[in-house]
């Protein structure tokens, strides 16, 4: 293992009925709220009801912002800036999925830097303070709810780039699945495909001696891959609505990756694509992610021989290591065609016109990946693996 230092300061208040607890949580960080929420699902849902009548109650100066998209963009997180410094807002709370989580993370920085949160984002600076931050969370899937990171669209120059600070973890998160049972068959399964691909990019790391890193990620998988079939079919049943909540939590807080550098290439790679299409995060890695493990099965066959025998229960018996191992990658195509993802950029009108572009913003740090790593050329292949 690597040397580490494991430190989650957020506080998580999981399960049904848990909203309540914005009573005693919001007053601890001041009465200026700035709430900030998507494009009216939780309008829909009722949550948004529920959330100003306890702020109200609570005696909280609600300022809004609504609208946020799905991959926030950077103008919404210069709204919300502008927002939090002329009201003078001591809370920033965020209602929704991880895009809006991600957004306010944003605002939480920007309202305390006097240049352009976007400087973040392009490594020019980092955050040296923010504003507190709570999220009650409507989507498992970014696990943004207990973690640091937030990824921004730039629409003007069409990039999208994630971000991290210690400063950027909620103060506190709220996950009821009562509010995640209203998510459409779709993003559900975006979700639980773009879970499963936080555990991957932890599982394919570098790293020594991890035996029980490797399986939590695999146990981490099987319960994911048990649930989403049934939660697929019945999009309102609590019991599988809280497992998956879970889940997404767990797949992206930093327990999984204790002492070990997973790989995070093809987050990488896929951001490329939504920058320039817009499409969801959850679509693109289902495309992405099995060509990525076949352009890199070389790297390390018994890792994947791995995957294919503890999580996707492949007979290796008579078979080749490597023959094993592409079952394994098969196996997971089918899985997440099986439910619903698509499985070739086509699938979302995408041709080769633009892999080029593509693949300049995927290298815009240089090469990149931890288990295998990758220049433009390799990331080319990936894209053309996948048309
Ligand atoms: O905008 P509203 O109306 O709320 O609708 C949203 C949105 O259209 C809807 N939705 C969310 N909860 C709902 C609901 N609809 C009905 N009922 C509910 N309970 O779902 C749509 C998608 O929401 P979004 O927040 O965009 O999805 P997700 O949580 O997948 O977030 C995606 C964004 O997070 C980034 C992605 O790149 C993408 O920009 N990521 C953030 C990470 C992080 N902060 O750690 C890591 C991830 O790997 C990821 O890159
Ligand atoms: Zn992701």
């Amino acid at each position: 293992m690597d040397h580490f230092v494991f430190h989650n300061p957020t506080k998580l208040i999981f399960g049904k009925g848990q909203l309540a607890s914005l009573r005693t949580e919001v007053p601890a960080y001041g009465n200026k709220v700035l709430l900030v929420y998507g494009g009216g699902s939780i309008k829909r849902s009722g949550l948004y009801d529920q959330v100003t009548a306890i702020l109200r109650e609570i005696g909280a100066e609600v300022t809004e912002l609504a609208g946020v998209e799905p991959n926030p963009r950077l103008s919404t997180v210069h709204r919300g800036v502008e927002l939090c410094k002329s009201n003078g807002i001591e809370l920033v709370l965020a209602v929704g999925g991880g895009s809006v989580l991600d957004c306010a993370k944003a605002i939480a920085v920007g309202a305390k830097y006097d240049g352009d949160m976007w400087d973040f984002a392009e490594r020019k600076a980092v955050p040296k303070a923010a504003l507190p931050l709570g999220t009650v969370l409507t989507m498992a899937a970014t696990g943004s709810e207990m973690n640091g990171n937030s990824v921004i669209s730039n629409e003007t120059t069409k990039e999208k780039l994630g971000w991290g600070s210690k400063l950027a973890y909620p103060a506190f998160s709220i996950l009821d699945p009562q509010f995640t049972a209203s998510l459409p068959k779709e993003q559900t399964v975006y979700g639980m495909v773009d879970i499963m691909s936080h555990v991957f990019e932890h599982y394919f790391h570098p790293t020594p001696n991890t035996p029980l890193q490797d399986e939590f990620c695999e146990a981490l998988l099987r319960t994911v891959i048990e649930t989403a079939p049934k939660l697929a079919a019945d999009l309102e049943n609590y019991d599988l609505r809280e497992t998956i909540l879970l889940c997404g939590t767990m797949a992206l807080n930093g327990v999984l990756n204790m002492g070990l550098s997973g790989d995070w290439a093809t987050h990488n790679i896929e951001h490329a694509v939504s920058a320039v299409y817009d499409i969801p995060h959850g679509g693109g890695l289902a495309i992405l992610f099995p060509n990525w493990m076949k352009y890199n099965l070389k790297q390390d066959i018994a890792r994947f021989k791995r995957l294919a025998t503890h999580v996707f229960h492949v007979d290796p018996t008579g078979k080749s290591d490597e023959a094993v191992a592409l079952e394994g990658i098969e196996a997971l195509r089918s899985f997440w065609n099986s439910i619903g993802a698509p499985s070739r950029l086509a699938d979302y009108s995408i041709d080769d016109s633009q892999l080029e572009v593509m693949a300049e913003k995927a290298v815009r740090f240089g090469s990149f990946g931890n288990f295998a790593v990758l220049d433009k050329q390799d990331v080319l292949e990936i894209y053309r693996m996948s048309l």
